[in-house]
């Protein structure tokens, strides 16, 4: 069976104490992984070690960076590397994902070479892509995410394509408790499954996890997971609450 996760996004929430608070609480609620299962934690930099420390002895859990820099070390005040981040054991890079893209300007070739020097590293992106409510209002969605699949990925060779984690995000349903239905991401994740399929060959795409994300909740996790191409979620704001985060890792197929 394909990877199935749970990735916590926490985003630029939480103080330190709160962050760890977080943590402990979510460790403190007993839930079970199965071996094909993941929960992935996307903090803030400055609480990855401690987030590293906490899960530690913890199996099937991970550690995830919100961003990355496309270079390994230098003069690039401000940035962080992808080798600063494997050397405090983060397994995990998100890339792409719309709110960088949107504030921060980060184009497909940018978010190429982030791509690029996490796979380097062995470090694995979990890359973002999705549609604004514009696009999905005349219907052209398919495309525009095939594309930013095209611009960021179809450079890499087969084997470094199965190490990517793709999460499906419309920003439509980004923060605004708009769910995609079960059958829009349904639809949209066999798409982009067809789509790698088409460059890679069937046997590829069948293993790549593909994340839905946009107002996962407790509530609606389960309904979504099932859906046979959505193989788990990335999750803002109900990631922030301890029983409701454990609650969507046990939705999980
Ligand atoms: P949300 O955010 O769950 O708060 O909609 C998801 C995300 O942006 O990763």
């Amino acid at each position: 069976m394909r990877q199935q996760i749970a990735a916590a996004n926490w985003k630029m929430n939480l103080t330190y104490q709160q962050a760890q608070e977080l943590i402990k609480g979510i460790i403190n609620i007993p839930h079970t992984l199965a071996a094909h299962q993941r929960a992935v934690y996307a903090v803030p930099f400055p609480y990855l070690t401690m987030v590293v420390e906490e899960l530690k002895g913890k199996t099937n859990t991970g550690v995830a960076a919100q961003n990355c820099y496309t270079k390994t070390s230098g003069a690039y005040t401000g940035e962080t590397s992808v080798e600063m981040l494997k050397s405090i054991n983060v397994e995990y890079v998100v890339l792409g994902h719309s709110e960088r893209r949107e504030y921060f300007n980060e184009s497909g070739d940018l978010l190429a070479e982030k791509v690029n020097i996490a796979l380097t590293t062995g470090i694995t992106p979990i890359f973002c892509c999705g549609e604004a409510l514009h696009i999905r209002e005349v219907g052209t969605q398919n495309d525009y995410v095939a594309k930013q699949l095209e611009e960021s990925l179809f450079h890499l060779a087969e084997d470094e394509l199965k190490k990517i984690i793709i999460a499906y995000e419309p920003i439509w349903a980004i923060g605004t408790g708009k769910t995609a239905t079960a059958e829009q991401a349904q639809e949209m994740h066999a798409h982009l499954r067809s789509v790698l399929a088409a460059q890679y060959g069937e046997v590829v795409a069948n293993e790549i996890p593909i994340l839905y994300g946009g107002s996962v909740k407790g509530s609606n996790a389960k309904e979504i997971f099932s859906q046979p191409d959505v193989d788990g979620g990335l999750v803002g704001g109900a990631s922030l609450k301890a029983d409701e985060f454990v609650q969507i890792i046990q939705a999980l197929k």
